[in-house]
C-alpha cells in the first residue's frame, strides 16, 4: 500500500456542530443524541469503514458574542445544549474494537490531578485507544461559568497548558513504575509500594502532591491531538503534539504551516514525521455529479445564517452582528482563535471575504473545505490535499450519519482499491495503529518521556 491517508469523523456531543439548520432534516438523527444507540451505531458503521478515530470536539461555554447573548446559538442550537463528550465514549469502545476515540477538554475545565485520572481510566475501558485534543478555550462564557471574569490573554492561556501537560505526563509516566503492578496471589500482593510514588509539582498555575490514582494504562499517556495554528500554537504543537488538527482552504498555505510546524518539531529534536497533520473537512458525494450537485443544492437551502453568525462570532471573538453583509473583512486582534482572524489578513492581492461570503462558507462547510464529487473525483482531491502535506482528513458532516454512510459506501472503496486506506486495522493500541508497531508508548526526546519512572 502507498503511505495511507487516515480519516477522523469529526463530531461533538450535541444537535448543531458545524451545520447550522440542516438538524431539521427528516434524514439528521442528531435530535436524538442523548441517545446512546445513536452513538454505539456510528461508532460501529466507522469502524466498518475502517475510520480511525471519532473525534469529538466540547466547549464548555455557550456561543454569546453574536449580538452579546447566547439567543441565537440556543434558536439554532448552535454547539449548545451540549454534553460531555467523555462519557459517550465507553459505550462505543464496548460496541467496536479498532476505532480510535479523541475527545477534546480544555486545560480550564478539571485540575490535572483529576484529568489524568480520567484519561487513563478510559485508556484501560478502550483497551488504549484514547487520544486527547488539547484545547486552550476561545470563549469568555467558559471562563465565567468557572468563576473567572474572562479567559487569560491569548498567549498565557498556551503557557497554562504547558504546565497542566507537564503535570499530566508527571502523572501517567511517573507515579507508577512500568514493573509496579505485580498480582502476586501467592502472596496476596497486588501492587509493589516501593514502586509507586507520588509526585511533587509546583508550579505557577498548578500544584499536585500526589499519587495518581490508576494504575499504568496501555498508552499511558493519550495520543496527543493539537488545534490551533497562531504562532504560540504552533509552538505548543511542535513540542506535545502527535497529531495537529489544521483548518485552511489553500493547500499551498495549509502545506507551508505543515512544514514550518514540522521544521519547528524538529529544532526540538523531534522525528518531523512523528506529527500526523488532520485537515478539517467536509464531503458532498453522490454517485454522478449531477447527483451531487443536487444534495448540495438541497443543503443550501437548510443553512440557516443566524447559526452560522453565531458559530462565526464566538470562533473569531467578534460580534458580526454590527457588520453589514457586503463589509470586506479586517484582521483584528483578538482574544480567540486567531487562526482564524489572522486569515482575514491577507495581502493586497488575495481575496478578501465579505461577512456574507463567510457566513455561507460557514453555514455549509463549517468554514473548511467542502469538497464534492464522485467517489472517483473525491479520491483525487484527497491525494492533491496529501501532495500538499497533510497525513489525513478530520470529516465534520452535513447530516449524521448520512454523511458518514456515504463516505463508507462510496468513497471508502475506491480508495481502499487504490491502496490509499486501510482496509484492516493495525494491532494494538490507537499510537501503534497511528504510528506503527512497536510504538505503543511515546519515545524521546517528547518532554512526556523524561517523566518515566523506569
Ligand atoms: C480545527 C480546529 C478545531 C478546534 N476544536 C476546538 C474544540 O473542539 N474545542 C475548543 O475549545 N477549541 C477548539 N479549537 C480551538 C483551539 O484549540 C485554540 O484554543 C484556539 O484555536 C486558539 O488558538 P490559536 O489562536 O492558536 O488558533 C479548535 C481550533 C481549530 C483550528
Amino acid at each position: 500500500m502507498r503511505k495511507r491517508i487516515y480519516f477522523n469523523a469529526f463530531h461533538m456531543n450535541c444537535v448543531v456542530h458545524q451545520s447550522p439548520g440542516l438538524w431539521v432534516r427528516p434524514e439528521d438523527r442528531m435530535t436524538q443524541y442523548t441517545d446512546l444507540n445513536t452513538w454505539v451505531e456510528l461508532a460501529r458503521l466507522l469502524e466498518r469503514g475502517r475510520f480511525d478515530a471519532l473525534f469529538l470536539a466540547d466547549v464548555i461555554g455557550p456561543y454569546d458574542v453574536y449580538r452579546g447573548n447566547a439567543e441565537a446559538a440556543l434558536r439554532q442550537a448552535a454547539q449548545m445544549p451540549v454534553n460531555d463528550p467523555m462519557l459517550l465514549i465507553p459505550a462505543m469502545a464496548q460496541a467496536t474494537e479498532h476505532l480510535g476515540f479523541a475527545f477534546t477538554s480544555s486545560t480550564l475545565q478539571y485540575h490535572p490531578f483529576i484529568f489524568a485520572r480520567l484519561i487513563s481510566t478510559l485508556d484501560h475501558l478502550t483497551k488504549g485507544r484514547i487520544a486527547w485534543n488539547i484545547v486552550t478555550s476561545y470563549l469568555d462564557s467558559a471562563a465565567r461559568s468557572l468563576g473567572q471574569s474572562e479567559l487569560l490573554p491569548h498567549d498565557e492561556r498556551y503557557d497554562v497548558a504547558e504546565e497542566y501537560v507537564e503535570v499530566c505526563y508527571k502523572l501517567w509516566e511517573g507515579s507508577w513504575r512500568d514493573d509496579a503492578v505485580v498480582k502476586d496471589r501467592a502472596r496476596g500482593i497486588y501492587a509493589d509500594p516501593a514502586r509507586v510514588r507520588a509526585i511533587h509539582h509546583e508550579g505557577r498555575y498548578f500544584r499536585s502532591d500526589g499519587y495518581h490514582l490508576a494504575e499504568p494504562s496501555p498508552q499511558r499517556t493519550p495520543v496527543l491531538f493539537q488545534a490551533g495554528a497562531s504562532p504560540r500554537g504552533r509552538e505548543f504543537a511542535a513540542r506535545h503534539a502527535e497529531c495537529v488538527f489544521v483548518s485552511g482552504l489553500n493547500p499551498a498555505k495549509v502545506g507551508e504551516l505543515i512544514r514550518q510546524t514540522r521544521l519547528q518539531a524538529g529544532r526540538l529534536g523531534r522525528d518531523p514525521a512523528d506529527l500526523l497533520f488532520f485537515l478539517y473537512a467536509k464531503v458532498i458525494t453522490a454517485d454522478s455529479e449531477a447527483a451531487v450537485q443536487r444534495k448540495y443544492r438541497d443543503y443550501l437551502e437548510s443553512v440557516r445564517d443566524e447559526g452560522a453568525l453565531a458559530l462565526l462570532s464566538g470562533w473569531a471573538g467578534i460580534d458580526f452582528s454590527k457588520y453589514a453583509d457586503d463589509e470586506l473583512l479586517q484582521f483584528v486582534e483578538t482574544n480567540a482563535v486567531r487562526t482564524l482572524t489572522q486569515s482575514f489578513k491577507r495581502p493586497a492581492s488575495a481575496h478578501r471575504w465579505t461577512l456574507g461570503e463567510l457566513v455561507k462558507l460557514v453555514g455549509l462547510s463549517g468554514g473548511g473545505p467542502l469538497l464534492m464529487g464522485t467517489p472517483e473525483q473525491l479520491a483525487d482531491t484527497f491525494e492533491n490535499w496529501i501532495a500538499a502535506g497533510v497525513d489525513g482528513f478530520n470529516l465534520a458532516y452535513m447530516v449524521t450519519p448520512g454523511s458518514f454512510a456515504d463516505f463508507v459506501e462510496g468513497v471508502a472503496p475506491v480508495l481502499q482499491r487504490r491502496g490509499l486506506m486501510q482496509t484492516e486495522y493495525q494491532d494494538g493500541t490507537l499510537r501503534e495503529k497511528l504510528m506503527g508497531a512497536g510504538r505503543a508508548r511515546l519515545r524521546p526526546p517528547h518532554p512526556a518521556v523524561q517523566h518515566r519512572w523506569t
